[in-house]
């Protein structure tokens, strides 16, 4: 977690790293800072958004065209304005950003404490920044020389951009397990934790690897080293990222543009991998191992939060359509349960960032294990885009609201898509219907449009819960894992306290819960099982449970006994979540604008956890 950035050219650096940190601030805001060198050393940071470090005067009118910022998601140490990065050394001749956790802090600590360091903060990060000092004074070296010194002796993750008064000329960079690229412009140059905050100057980007560090200086090529002092060669990519894309657009929040995205991000992920015409289905990705997927004793799914949920549906897509076993994991506990692994494994990544912490230590696991490891990702080039065997992007483009929304339906449009063409070469789907779907398929995105046309009536639907407490989903089959991503979306930017439930669980437990205050948010569109998911909005009514039912269009039965009804194009079973999950998505955003949440950033979270 934690977004840092660095600027070195001719140009005034604050109002360029305050606006990169407003890029950046998906990766945590709980507090910002920005340390400008020019003849002195001096650092501004805030507990608070990073709109905060406007106020700062002596920053604003700053004429240094050097320095470092960064926005945090606190991990060691409460969030404030001591805590907040930047951090100095000791002798305060150096100054440090890091996104990250140092896990051997703690006996870091006691040796500088040894040696005479005081701290001032509670953070890991401060740690460092005297190792630094600490080797680059007892040794004599130059500030790139006592970075991968000290990096040598830290055991955890990190992305670091380092300035040192006594070297105005350079900024020191490196990372391992957390995303920094450098951006190259003309006669300036650039780090950051991803290209947002760059791609308005240059859209040329070097992703940098584990255990690299580099040096970006006034009026020189970067240059990069291994930790073992070896010359990296560098290759120079062209950032396939717009400006706009990155911005509102017109929309209240990122959330409501992403929303409304879907009807493009579903085409996306489809574009040249179906055609219903001349029926086929084709998963590029797969194409070099393929022998090796196909046969698979066993799909491993692993991810996080929405990906995971993606992840379930994809569980009910390869058994129903490929027949192949599946697995779905939460990577923190795979990892750490000694799973069994094989060669006839395939463990497949689901993240929208590709950074998340927990889902790149997994995979690391697995490929060690000997299993084949595919991504399907949606930030290009990310950690786990690079650590994969194959894999598909989900090319949703940017994701900035922290609620997943188009990410989650292009990861279900990826995987449905492998599922099909799995399901046709390993012959089992009939002909017939494998035309059938692909063909519906194909209407998806149109039909996804009609769904949005929905949003006024969801937002007074909206108005009539935006008071509740609680709230329960329910759902079956493929809509089971759409109940546990509603409750998500709902609780992480509203705050209401949500549940997903099997909706035949419901009398298992939290039926007890309903009561004439308990919306209770059934989606209803299964075809297989209408009479069983009828029953138990009739149990719910029954206790009298507010229902706000997802119904597929021209439903008779649940509208008479629901409170409120959301009608969706019809379509099959497997391609229902697509348009089930989308009314979720708007029910939860409006309640949260009407109860006056933060929809972007809510309290406690970041876009991507780079911490485990
Ligand atoms: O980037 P990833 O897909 O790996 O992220 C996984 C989760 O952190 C993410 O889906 C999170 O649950 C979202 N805030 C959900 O909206």
């Amino acid at each position: 977690m934690c977004g840092i950035v660095g600027y070195i050219g001719e140009r005034k650096a604050f109002p360029i790293l305050l606006e990169g940190l407003k890029r950046l601030e998906y990766r945590g805001y709980d507090s910002s800072g920005i340390s400008l060198l020019n003849g002195e050393l001096k650092t501004f940071k805030k507990k608070g958004k990073v709109s905060e470090l406007e106020k700062f005067e002596e920053a604003v009118n700053s004429h240094a065209t050097i320095g470092i910022g960064h926005t945090r998601w606190a991990t060691h140490g409460k969030p404030d304005d001591i805590n907040a990065h930047p951090h100095h050394s000791g002798n305060n001749r150096l100054a440090l950003v890091h996104n990250g956790i140092i896990e051997n802090y703690g006996t870091l600590k006691e040796y500088l404490i040894s040696e005479g360091h005081e701290f001032r903060s509670e953070t890991d990060t401060e740690v460092l920044v005297h190792l630094i000092e600490q080797i680059q004074e007892s040794k004599n070296l130059d500030l790139e020389s006592a970075v991968r010194y000290a990096l040598q002796k830290v055991v955890g993750a990190f992305a670091i951009a380092v300035i040192d008064r006594e070297h105005p000329n350079i900024i020191v960079g490196a990372r391992k397990s957390s995303p920094l690229v450098v951006g190259i412009g003309d006669n300036e140059f650039f780090i950051a934790s991803d290209a947002t905050p760059i791609i308005k100057y240059t859209n040329q980007i070097i992703y940098l690897d584990d255990d690299e560090v580099v040096t970006i200086s006034r009026d020189d090529n970067p240059q990069i080293r291994s930790l073992d002092n070896k010359l990296v060669d560098y290759h120079i990519e062209q950032v396939d990222l717009k400006l706009e894309e990155i911005e509102k657009g017109g929309y209240d929040h990122f959330m409501l543009k992403e929303i409304y995205q879907q009807d493009e991000s579903i085409y996306e992920a489809m574009r040249g991998r179906i055609n219903a015409g001349e029926g086929w289905v084709k998963v590029g990705g797969m194409q070099d191992h393929y022998n090796r997927i196909e046969n698979a004793e066993r799909f491993i799914i692993v991810a996080c939060g929405t990906s995971w949920h993606a992840g379930l549906i994809a569980e009910y897509l390869f058994e129903e359509l490929a027949r192949i076993p599946v697995e779905v994991e939460y990577a923190s506990e795979f990892r750490y349960r000694n799973p069994i692994i094989g060669p006839k494994d395939v463990v497949i990544a689901l993240s929208q960032s590709g950074e998340t912490a927990d889902t790149l230590s997994a995979l690391e696991l697995a490929k060690e294990k000997g299993a084949l490891i595919y991504g399907i990702v949606n930030n290009v080039g990310s950690s786990i885009a690079r650590i994969t065997d194959c894999g598909s992007y989900i090319h949703a483009g940017p994701e900035i609201g922290v609620a997943s929304t188009k990410a989650f339906t292009s990861q279900l449009v990826v995987l449905t898509l492998m599922a099909l063409d799995l399901a046709h070469k390993r012959g089992t789907i009939s002909e017939r219907n494998f035309q059938a779907l692909i063909s519906e398929f194909e209407l998806i995105p149109q039909k996804v449009k009609k769904v949005l046309q929905q949003a006024a009536h969801i937002k007074s639907i909206a108005s009539e819960i935006k008071s509740a407490s609680n709230a329960l989903y329910l759902g079956r089959g493929y809509n089971f894992p759409i109940a546990l991503e509603g409750a998500l979306k709902l609780k992480e930017i509203s705050y209401i306290h949500a549940e997903g439930y099997p909706a035949a669980e419901m009398k298992h437990g939290p039926i007890a819960l309903i009561d004439m205050y308990m919306p209770v948010i059934v989606i209803a569109t299964n075809k297989n099982a209408y009479e069983k998911i009828f029953s138990n909005v009739q149990e719910v009514k029954a206790r009298k449970g507010i229902v706000i039912a997802i119904v597929s269009e021209g439903d008779t039965e649940i509208k008479k006994i629901a409170d409120f009804t959301i009608e969706i194009p019809n379509t099959d079973d497997v391609f229902s979540p697509l348009l089930s999950a989308i009314p979720l998505q708007l029910l939860a955003y409006y309640i949260a604008v009407m109860r006056g949440c933060n929809v972007d950033q809510p309290r406690n979270l970041a876009k991507s956890v780079t911490v485990e």
